[in-house]
């Protein structure tokens, strides 16, 4: 089974991209800073706010409550004013007294008559902000009481020229506040997560490994920096260090017993070549020894010989198969592999001369990195099935060419074609066409010969591939050039 590799991005996600744990915490804190200091700096803004307008309300009452004058310009019904006493406040302050029916006013610069009676008709007995025309925001306050009544006004520019220094203060400590939050938020986080980062970058290290071959040893593990229980990603970390442990075990355990049953096979066959030989043996003198032997045990010496001949190829090839599984004692070394298909060639021509055999060898020598004996197996064991799996006659063409840092070997017949339903797994294991059709071809079919190809061919870092239809099938397979 092959698991697909990891997508790059898991394996190098940019420290602040889009849907990163550290982007979503950085701005998160930082929303929440923004939050709490806007809402402090609101809250003292409107706290000042209150204060200074407390304090200019405290001075209306106080001015309010000095005694009339009877100075200013006097209007409304009769009555006239002479010319009114220095503003006390020096501040634009606003006084009108109506004394016996007549208003004395005491108006600032720019404030007409007309804006002062409007403002008569404004004022309350609470503290109120009105515009008056000409002079912008002001506190005013209407105080009747015994014989006089007074409109008092002071302007608000008292109130709103330190509340704009408050704000725009508010608004540079907040800014400021935000923008450090945003940057200290951004290292602590950064800082604090690359260990996870390191981790990812183990696991996928961990996760390229090429586990299902092999004793299973995964030589990687996290840092022990990076796998201290005292962090949470140490803690992590530290789990990662024990189910890697726990991998390596079990992939050890595996290993250990598939060795075992690799042995077991190999053993097997190995001992039941002997009795296998004997058999054989006794058959062969049992045909000897008696000249005339009655039909039918003539027909079943006949099958003892061709059923212990066909046991002793697949014991052969099941030993051969389990002893590359184990260990493949391959020689790898670098080899001409035009004698070697030179010579597979002429002993398939010597065992069926009614195949047509041809031969295409290049002018140069082709020089692989290969073990001779175990590709001399491969290339016979594919001319062996060109020849028990076609008719008489069949033409089997076989090539050797050098391409793109590979050798390949090529067997081409005209025959009829490798069953379309065993295409896929014909390189498989028992893998094999109706035995009937073997049968009439004389061969002994055991299903193995794809599969030793193709494991002598795999031991060599090389590929195997089959091309097939009726007329044209052809076996290919390339190693390395040396
Ligand atoms: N050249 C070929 N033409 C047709 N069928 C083939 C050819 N080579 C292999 N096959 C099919 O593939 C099957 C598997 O081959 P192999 O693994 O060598 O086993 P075996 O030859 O012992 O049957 C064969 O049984 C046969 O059906
Ligand atoms: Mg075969």
């Amino acid at each position: 089974m092959t698991v697909p590799a990891l997508p790059a991005a898991a394996t190098a996600p940019s420290p602040m991209g889009k849907g990163t744990l550290s982007r979503q915490l950085v701005l998160r804190t930082t929303a929440l800073v923004a939050l709490v200091t806007v809402g402090l700096s609101l809250f003292t803004a409107l706290a000042i706010f209150q204060i200074l307008q407390n304090q200019l309300d405290e001075q209306l009452q106080a001015a309010a409550s000095r005694p009339p004058w009877r100075t200013g310009t006097g209007s409304g019904t009769g009555g006239t004013g002479g010319a009114g006493p220095v503003d006390p406040s020096g501040a634009g302050l606003i006084r009108m007294d109506l004394i016996n029916g007549t208003w004395w006013l005491n108006l600032p610069d720019g404030v007409t008559k007309e804006a002062a009676a409007d403002l008569v008709s404004a004022a309350t007995a609470r503290p109120s902000t009105v515009t008056v025309e000409g002079a912008g925001l002001y506190r005013v306050i209407l105080a009747e009481g015994g014989d006089s009544t007074r409109l008092v006004g002071l302007p608000y520019s008292a109130v709103t020229g330190p509340m704009t220094n408050v704000l725009v203060m508010a608004g540079l400590l907040t800014s400021g506040a935000i923008l450090i939050s945003y940057v200290a938020a951004r290292r602590v986080v950064e800082q604090s997560l690359r260990p996870l980062t390191r981790l990812a970058a183990t696991a996928t290290q961990v996760s390229n490994l090429p586990l299902e071959s092999g004793e299973g040893h995964v030589p990687i593990r996290v840092a022990p920096g990076d796998a201290n229980p005292a962090s949470e990603v140490g803690r992590v970390g530290l789990a990662f260090n024990h189910m890697l442990d726990n991998v390596e075990h079990a992939l050890a355990a595996r290993h250990q017993s598939e060795t075992k049953v690799r042995q077991f096979v190999a053993d097997a066959s190995h001992e039941l070549r002997n009795p296998l030989a004997s058999i054989r043996g006794y058959a062969e003198l049992t045909r000897r020894g008696s000249e005339e032997l009655p039909e039918d045990a003539a027909h079943a010496l006949g099958r003892i010989e061709a059923e212990s001949e066909r046991m002793s190829a697949l014991v052969q090839d099941l030993l051969l198969l389990a002893r590359l599984d184990s260990e493949p004692t391959l020689d790898i070394r670098p080899t001409d592999l035009t004698e070697i298909v030179l010579n597979a060639v002429s002993d398939a021509r010597a065992a069926s001369p009614e195949h047509s055999w041809t031969l295409d060898l290049p002018d140069e020598p082709v020089t692989a990195l290969a073990d001779a004996h175990g590709l001399h197996q491969v290339v016979a064991n594919l001319l062996a099935n060109a020849r028990t799996h076609t008719p008489a006659g069949t033409r089997v063409q076989t090539a050797l060419r050098a391409e793109d840092g590979w050798a390949v070997i090529s067997v081409t017949d005209n025959g009829p074609g490798v069953p379309p339903e065993i295409q896929g797994s014909v390189f498989e294991r028992f893998t094999r066409a109706d035995v009937s059709r073997v049968r009439k071809a004389g061969g002994s079919s055991t299903g193995l010969g794809l599969a030793i190809v193709s494991a002598v061919v795999h031991a060599h870092g090389g590929q195997v591939a089959l091309e097939s239809e009726p007329g044209r099938t052809t076996f290919s397979l390339r190693v390395p050039l040396a």
